[in-house]
């Protein structure tokens, strides 16, 4: 009996000396707040942030980024005051995940995931059927910066297309490179531009981290340089797509630095 039991009990503490693989992962119920994000809703379902999705402070979002996904602090600043522009309070301290879902303050049409304001009002579910057409873009297992640039230039067509309201304003067009940009850095190879398909799509249709699938957070503080040579790579493959009437570059706008491409 001992010499059974002692290698087991030896693997289950060996087992609990690590964070369990689900790191917290929870739903979201009927009382929280969620965004048209899929990063803030995957932190609120992790316990990163409040899992009721309100009232979250300064600190609160730059330690969340930072512990989940190794974003550096000066750069979650800058999320941090232009989600508070969301706010319909004056001089507001704190943002609530729903705010984010005003139509064109960060929130803009042709998102991957959600469908535009004009079909839905429900920006803070995902949406399998636009997911898809986005999935349709990338046919590998690993998914390129072309493929992605693909994903973000379709979206843009179709939504021109089919939306007879569609709207992508000047802080719409950089800010949709460089969410594209930004799974990339959060969950690929940032040198190489490149990300594992399952990684993207797990974290998209879940609102989760990709743990269970082998993914750890960049080694290496990911910084606003890191998402402008992104972004600038995602802008030229989706201008070379969409053609010149259309071009979503950082050339859309010459008066808006770079820095600018946030979310
Ligand atoms: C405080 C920090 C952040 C804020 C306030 C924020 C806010 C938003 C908002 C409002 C949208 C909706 C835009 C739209 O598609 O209409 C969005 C989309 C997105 N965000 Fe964030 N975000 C933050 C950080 C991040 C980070 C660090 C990532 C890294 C993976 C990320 C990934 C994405 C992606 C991939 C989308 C596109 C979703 C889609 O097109 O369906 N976000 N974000
Ligand atoms: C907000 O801040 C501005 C500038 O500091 C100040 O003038 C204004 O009175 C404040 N408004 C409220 C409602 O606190
Ligand atoms: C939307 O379509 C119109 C007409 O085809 C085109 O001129 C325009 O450049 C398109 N806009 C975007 C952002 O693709
Ligand atoms: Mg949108």
């Amino acid at each position: 009996m001992r010499t059974i039991l002692v290698p087991v009990l030896t693997f289950a503490g060996f087992c609990s000396a690590f964070p369990e693989p689900s790191r917290g992962w929870r739903a979201s119920g009927p009382g929280d707040a969620r965004s048209p994000c899929p990063l803030l809703n995957a932190l609120a379902n992790h316990g990163y942030l409040p899992h009721d999705g309100r009232d979250i402070e300064r600190d609160t979002i730059v330690d969340a980024l930072e512990d989940a996904v190794n974003l550096d602090r000066p750069w979650s600043d800058i999320f941090f005051q232009e989600a508070l522009s969301t706010v319909p309070v004056a001089n507001a301290t704190r943002f609530s995940l729903h705010h984010l879902s005003q139509q064109n303050a960060i929130e803009h049409d042709a998102s991957l995931s959600r469908p535009d304001v004009f079909f839905s009002p429900h920006q803070d579910v995902f949406d399998p059927a636009v997911f898809a057409e986005t999935r349709s873009y990338w046919p590998d297992p690993v998914i390129t910066v072309r493929q992605a640039a693909a994903a973000c230039a379709g979206r843009v067509r179709t939504a021109n297309r089919t939306n007879p309201a569609f709207e992508l304003n000047r802080a719409g067009a950089p800010a949709s490179l460089a969410e594209t940009a930004v799974y990339i850095l959060a969950f690929g190879d940032v040198g190489a531009g490149t990300v594992r398909r399952e990684l993207v799509e797990h974290f998209f249709e879940n609102e989760r981290l990709p743990f269970e699938l082998g993914w750890e957070k960049s080694k290496f503080a990911l910084t606003q340089k890191h998402l402008e040579d992104m972004s600038g790579r995602v802008a030229a493959e989706s201008d070379a797509l969409l053609g010149e009437a259309a071009k979503m570059g950082i050339s859309i706008d010459a008066q808006r630095p770079l820095v600018r491409l946030e979310l």
